[in-house]
């Protein structure tokens, strides 16, 4: 899709991965309206970039996420593109997870993002596109991180599914799985200590991915272990 004048909705704007994208979007040349839990730097980053149109959500109730993406499709006038950039992490064995954490582990990172694309759909241009991000884990699940990978995973079959599905309105599914990024996620993780990980990949090159896969026709954004680059497919 063109970016230039698009109108993208941004969940997760006030998240490290969610700004960027929407910083980069905006200077591209998109109309951004942005979706984010806290008020502050969700105006903050509005007024960063112009005012933009802002809608507080909290994504584990899904009418608030409901209420947010209409209201930004009614800002902008439609949408061409969705990006849900929100999510959560939780760590620790298996066996000990507390049923509340996965629970809302689930909510915020599958169901909560499953739903406000629903709500989405009805107001995205045939053509537009989805943008999704999953994880490097919903490929390859990990240890002490046995929620978080299936959370991911789930969102990422779903999105397999809703891709094939849209085919003949041409929306786009893009589903981005990064590895390991230096954005504090992991420090405000729902529950445990974070394992040992590999050394945070570039920001900016998840961000760099994201627009030349809604620019092009690709279904995801994974890590080529051998060249230790993102690569489109
Ligand atoms: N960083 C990584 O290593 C990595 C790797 C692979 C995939 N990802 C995925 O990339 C996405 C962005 O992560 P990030 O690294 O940018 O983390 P981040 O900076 O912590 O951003 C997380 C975002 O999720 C939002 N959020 C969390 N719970 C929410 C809730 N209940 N309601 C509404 N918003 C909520 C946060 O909102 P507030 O700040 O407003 O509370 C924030 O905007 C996540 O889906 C993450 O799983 C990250």
């Amino acid at each position: 899709m063109e970016i230039q004048g698009a109108r993208v909705w941004v969940a997760g704007a006030t998240g490290v991965l969610g700004g960027a994208l929407a910083r980069e979007l905006a200077a591209a040349g998109a109309r951004v309206a942005l979706g984010g839990r806290d008020a502050d730097r969700l105006a903050a980053l509005a007024d960063e970039l112009g005012g933009a149109p802002t809608q507080v959500l909290d994504v584990v109730d899904v009418e608030s996420g409901r209420a947010a993406v209409t209201a930004a499709a009614e800002a902008l006038g439609g949408l061409d593109a969705v990006v849900v950039a929100s999510g959560v992490v939780a760590f620790g064995p298996a066996a000990d997870a507390d049923d509340a954490v996965v629970e809302e582990l689930f909510a915020v990172n599958t169901l909560g993002p499953m739903s406000m694309v629903r709500g989405a759909l009805p107001h995205l241009a045939d053509g537009g596109a989805v943008v999704l991000l999953s994880a490097i884990v919903a490929d390859a699940p990990t240890l002490q991180m046995a929620e978080y990978s299936a959370s991911k995973a789930a969102l990422s079959a779903w999105a397999s599914v809703l891709r094939r599905e849209l085919r003949p309105r041409r929306v786009a599914v893009l589903d981005v799985k990064p590895p390991h990024v230096d954005t504090g996620l992991v420090h405000r993780a729902l529950a445990g200590t974070p394992p040992r990980l590999p050394a945070g990949f570039d920001q900016r090159a998840v961000v760099d991915a994201v627009l030349a896969g809604l620019r092009g026709t690709s279904r995801e954004v994974v890590l080529d272990p051998k060249a230790g680059e993102l690569v489109l497919r």
